[in-house]
């Protein structure tokens, strides 16, 4: 086989893999997934994606000529010189991103030999590059090349964020591979940034710590909007019109959740700690995103007093809208607070089945809105489905016990609420009551 004949190679088939190998085969090359996990390899093999991602099934189903799936490391390599390398690093108990996935998987392509290219999507420490290829030159292994491409992805966006991407990022130790990751992005127009491997990696980091402490600032601007009475949603579009600071990630709400900026930014935060560095930007910016999801208990007893009792609908429980995960959701904190404080608690959301679910105990959920919030003394919008912008409220209405609508991500319109009947509250937007804004709850 020929270079240019031979499939590429992607390990790990979750939100970040798969994205990139369908999309690698939407630009025309054959792709070969490897997953450990035998059921999601199955169900790729019967043209069922066993993730919610917007347009990926199509794109599947589109390229399936293109894409092959297998559990063999054997059969991945027997095909493949390039592997991209898309396993998850999620956190340790320390804070640090656990990377035994990404080191079993360069163990398993190295003591089969042969010469390849890893191309590391994962999201990993500044330093690991370097790392295990000084490791692999300890044990002898000559045959590897390395280069860091980290992705850009969000969940809900994924296949537009590859596609048609702000910019891609290649860290390299030598030009010519490189050079090769870069050919394989033929077609897709982006600015490209070539560096070296250690600032790709901190590419990534600083991206991602970067818009979450964007977020943080705006959630609190939105906290000090409630206390003088200005609107945060007015404060964000007039800042985000000048472009040095830009409209994107201004949107105040319960705070970020998922599985890359909460592990993200404590690792940069740890990794910074690790070389003997104080983050103390970041040690806020996590702060403020712990304490404000549970600002909205105090909005509640605000308005029902003791919670003991209370029926609390949630709207949404998801991460954000547009995608099935629930890591790190803001949900399932509030969940917890609200039994914790006695209230009995509903929900709905587009992605979950009724009955139970094992993230949120002692939670009914509901099939649809309507019935989440019978008898609920507030419904708390946690998750900006966009069908809960179009709730008929006069039904909402007509089902609540008592008409209080907190809004966690600033999606509804006060106004229209107010008219209808309802106590409205978002996130930072004025007329918040003066026991709220002197924290008296
Ligand atoms: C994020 C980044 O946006 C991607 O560029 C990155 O590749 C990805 O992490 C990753 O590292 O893999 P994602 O976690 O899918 O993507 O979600 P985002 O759309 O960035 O949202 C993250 C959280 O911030 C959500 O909980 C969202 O509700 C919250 N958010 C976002 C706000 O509260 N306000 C905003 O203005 C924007």
């Amino acid at each position: 086989m020929n270079e240019e004949q031979r499939p590429i190679g992607v390990v790990g088939v979750g939100y970040v893999g798969l994205v990139t190998g369908v999309c690698l085969a939407h630009l025309g090359h054959r792709v070969v997934c490897l997953d450990v996990d035998e059921a999601r390899i199955e169900a790729l093999r019967r043209g069922t994606v066993p993730i919610y991602e917007p347009g990926l099934e199509k794109l599947v189903d589109d390229n399936a000529a293109r894409l092959s799936f297998t559990t063999s490391h054997d059969e991945l390599l027997a095909q493949c010189r390039v592997l991209f390398v898309a396993v998850d690093t999620p956190p340790t108990p320390s804070g640090d991103a656990d990377l035994s996935r990404v080191r079993r998987v360069v163990d398993e392509i190295a003591h089969r030999g042969g010469r390849r290219l890893l191309v590391m999507k994962s999201t990993v420490p500044v330093g690991t590059g370097a790392h295990i290829m000084a490791d692999l030159e300890g044990d002898g292994v000559d045959g590897i090349t390395y280069v860091s491409n980290p992705e850009f992805l969000r969940e809900g966006a994924a296949i537009e964020d590859f596609l048609s991407p702000d910019r891609i990022v290649i860290g390299s130790f030598s030009d010519e591979a490189g050079d090769e990751v870069e050919a394989l992005y033929r077609g897709v127009d982006a600015p490209v940034v070539r560096t070296s491997v250690p600032t790709a990696e901190m590419i990534k980091y600083a991206s991602n710590a970067f818009l979450a402490t964007k977020i943080s600032f705006v959630n609190e601007i939105a906290n000090v909007c409630e206390e003088v009475g200005a609107d945060v949603r007015t404060v964000a579009e007039g800042m985000g019109l000048d472009h040095r600071i830009g409209a994107h990630f201004l949107h105040a709400g319960i705070g970020f959740g998922g599985s890359c900026f909460p592990k993200d930014v404590q690792a940069l935060k740890q990794l910074a700690g690790n070389s003997g560095y104080h983050f103390q930007l970041l040690t806020a910016v996590i702060e403020v995103n712990h304490l404000q999801k549970r600002r909205v208990i105090g909005k509640l007893k605000h308005h029902l007093g003791n919670l003991r009792g209370a029926r609390i609908a949630l709207l949404g429980l998801t991460f954000k809208p547009h995608t099935d995960d629930l890591r790190e959701a803001a949900s399932i904190v509030l969940a917890a607070r609200l039994r914790g404080e006695g209230a009995t608690v509903t929900a709905h959301d587009p992605m979950l089945s009724p009955g139970s679910h094992e993230l949120f105990p002692g939670v009914d959920l509901f099939a649809e809105p309507l019935e989440a919030v019978r008898d609920a003394d507030a419904l708390v919008v946690v998750t900006e489905w966009p069908e809960f912008l179009r709730l008929d409220w006069a039904a909402v209405k007509e089902a609540m016990r008592r008409p209080v609508v907190i809004d966690g991500r600033n999606v509804l319109d006060p106004d229209a609420l107010r008219e209808a009947g309802f106590t409205y509250e978002g996130v930072g937007v004025a007329g918040l009551p003066e026991a709220v804004r002197s924290g008296s709850s």
